[in-house]
């Protein structure tokens, strides 16, 4: 069973996509962190990661990158918006992600563009949502939990403009898959969400 989460920064995707790998048993890719590893060479090698030719360059990461934790920090998720515009950015990563995707008893991975391009004949398609909003308050609370500085309306500031950047690039932007169900977090717990999506999976199971 291959299962593909989409969708915005801070809307749950990732704890989502994670808890269901758990629950059946499949393989997670956070295809999101192989963006962020190209951005955080760029940054690394002071390249200019407006210039698809300086980002393809450092598509060549090493995996052990993929594990260092300052892949995870907003200034390199930034950067990650804007290095995932280049086409060719995207067809270097294309592969790695298909063979994810095609491993025998399949897989579950979470991004912007998995339903509609990476696995486009996934068996279960969720994109997940919450309003700019509440994705903000959530990334601004984690943010202070982990001793940052940052005001909420920098932080929805940068929010909308990621949202604006993933979705308006003209290869592969983040949007729902017409077969995609629809899951808005807005108004729910961690453990709502993710019910609600194992919910959602065994329906799309049962239709079989
Ligand atoms: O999910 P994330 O915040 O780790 O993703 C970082 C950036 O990578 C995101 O702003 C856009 C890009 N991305 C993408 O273009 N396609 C994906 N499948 C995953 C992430």
């Amino acid at each position: 069973m291959i299962i593909a989460v989409d969708g915005p920064a801070a809307s749950g995707k990732g704890t989502i996509a994670r808890a269901l790998a758990k629950r059946y048993g499949l393989p997670h890719l956070d295809t999101g962190l192989l963006y962020r590893a190209v951005a955080a060479t760029v940054l690394r090698e002071e390249l200019d990661p407006e210039k698809e030719a300086d980002a393809v360059a450092a598509c060549d990461f090493p995996d052990s990158l993929l594990d260092d934790p300052w892949l995870r920090t907003d200034d390199v998720g930034k950067v990650a918006s804007v290095v995932s515009a280049h086409p060719l950015v995207r067809a270097s990563l294309l592969q790695r992600q298909r063979r994810f995707a095609g491993q025998p008893g399949g897989a579950v991975l979470d991004g912007r563009d998995i339903g509609t391009v990476i696995a486009p004949d996934a068996d279960v398609k969720l994109f997940v949502k919450a309003t700019p909003a509440i994705r903000a308050r959530r990334r601004h609370d984690e943010l202070r939990r982990n001793g940052a500085n940052v005001s909420y309306d920098r932080v929805l500031a940068d929010i909308r403009a990621r949202d604006e950047r993933d979705s308006r690039r003209a290869d592969a932007p983040m949007r729902q898959a017409d077969d995609a169900a629809l899951l808005d977090t807005s108004f729910l717990s961690i453990d709502a969400a993710v019910q609600r999506a194992v919910e959602l999976v065994e329906a799309r199971k049962a239709a079989q």
